[in-house]
């Protein structure tokens, strides 16, 4: 199958799917960004959206549909902690018929794949003549969401064919963390030292990418395992949280079986009520200051027999693999860029589950890649 976009040719080049073509992708794509935004002379970032005022902003406002807005709750860990702006953030369609009250030291920031999910769009000309300023994040630079921001900030992540969203994603990521550094500097909150820091640790993104790809097999096997389930528990913290939230989402969405991603200590207030030994339970978590926490949650669960699946990096796996059903390790990589490496068995568990059922990859049924109605 050979897809025309924009008159560009895509194809499969050899894999199964387009989607596990993306997914592989993203180191090189993930690289394409940081060309952009990297600015190699000085180590710090350069951007499009110099021109926005982060400085006086009150506020960012992230507005997104489906994998696109689960970028955005991943990115107000990094705006919130590096910038120290409060980060308001909402589906779309939620966001366009809620009223908020804005203003215009608000920034507001539309992400889309496409440029052209309908409720993103009529959420962006609900918001453009209150905020102060409108940019987007987008994959298509020449799209109707793209026109109609004064700041464009692309993803360069090539064409994106299979339905659910992968490379876009990481690509996202990458973009947002390079805005939040940038608004930090605006802020005042990192000095050219710090920034050259986090810049070069947001440059491994690429390599751990690649390696977390590397994990594939041991990714698959989970999967097949999974593939008999249910339903699925995604389970994680801080920023996991929200990718727990899109792994549940990736699973559901391709091999339309049950999925939900909690916050770990959101456990008790519900989820563990589901737990049994049919529950394969998703854990997300390098170690890090709050893994304890989420060992003692993966405790509970395989006290009442569910089967965790860890993926932890070497020291998580040494010190958390015992009664866990199965552990992947993961590239050991600085907190900052962890989200988006852990993006990758996310994606990967939920294709080769879809791809073991013999379920349609890269169309699922009742899915559309660009939803441009309401
Ligand atoms: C559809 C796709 C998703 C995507 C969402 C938002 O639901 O199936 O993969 O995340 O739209 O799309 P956008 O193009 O706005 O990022």
């Amino acid at each position: 199958q050979v897809i025309e976009v924009s008159s560009v040719v895509v194809d499969k080049a050899g894999y199964k799917h387009f989607m596990l073509k993306e997914v592989n992708e993203q180191p090189t794509v993930s690289a394409y960004a940081l060309a952009h935004y990297v600015d190699n002379e000085t180590g710090l970032i350069r951007s499009e959206a110099e021109d926005v005022d982060f400085a006086q902003a009150s506020r960012i406002v992230l507005v997104a549909c489906g994998t696109a807005h689960y970028a955005c709750h991943i990115a107000k860990y990094w705006f919130e902690k590096l910038a120290r702006l409060p980060v308001e953030i909402d589906v779309a369609s939620e966001f366009r018929y809620r009223e908020p009250p804005l203003s215009k030291s608000d920034v507001a920031v539309f992400v889309s794949q496409s440029g052209e999910t309908a409720d993103t769009l009529a959420a962006l000309r609900h918001a453009a003549p209150q905020v102060g300023h409108v940019v987007s994040v987008v994959n298509v630079t020449t799209s109707t969401i793209a026109r109609e921001s004064e700041t464009v900030l692309p993803i360069l992540a090539g064409p994106e064919i299979g339905v659910a969203s992968t490379k876009a994603f990481t690509s996202q990521l990458v973009t947002l963390a390079t805005l939040a550094i940038l608004a930090a500097r605006q802020r005042g909150r990192l000095s050219p030292d710090e920034e050259r820091r986090l810049v070069r640790v947001l440059s491994e993104a690429p390599r751990h990418l690649a390696e977390a790809i590397a994990a594939a097999p041991e990714i698959e096997a989970a999967a097949r395992e999974m593939a008999e389930a249910r339903d699925v528990l995604y389970l994680g913290r801080g920023p996991f949280f929200p990718l727990a939230l899109e792994g549940a989402l990736k699973l559901k969405e391709i091999s339309y079986i049950h999925a939900e991603g909690y916050a770990s200590g959101e456990l008790k207030h519900g989820p563990i009520a589901l737990v049994d030994s049919s529950v394969p339970v998703v854990v997300l978590a390098p170690r890090d200051q709050l893994f304890d926490k989420t060992v003692s949650n993966m405790q509970e669960v395989m006290a009442r027999g569910g089967r965790v699946i860890l993926f932890t990096d070497s020291v998580g796996a040494q010190t958390a693999s015992e009664g866990a059903a199965r552990v992947v390790v993961m590239p050991t990589c600085d907190p900052f860029i962890a989200p988006i490496v852990y993006a990758v068995p996310a994606q990967l568990l939920a294709y080769y589950a879809a791809a073991f059922l013999g379920k349609d990859v890269d169309q699922p049924r009742n899915l559309a890649k660009s939803v441009t109605v309401e």
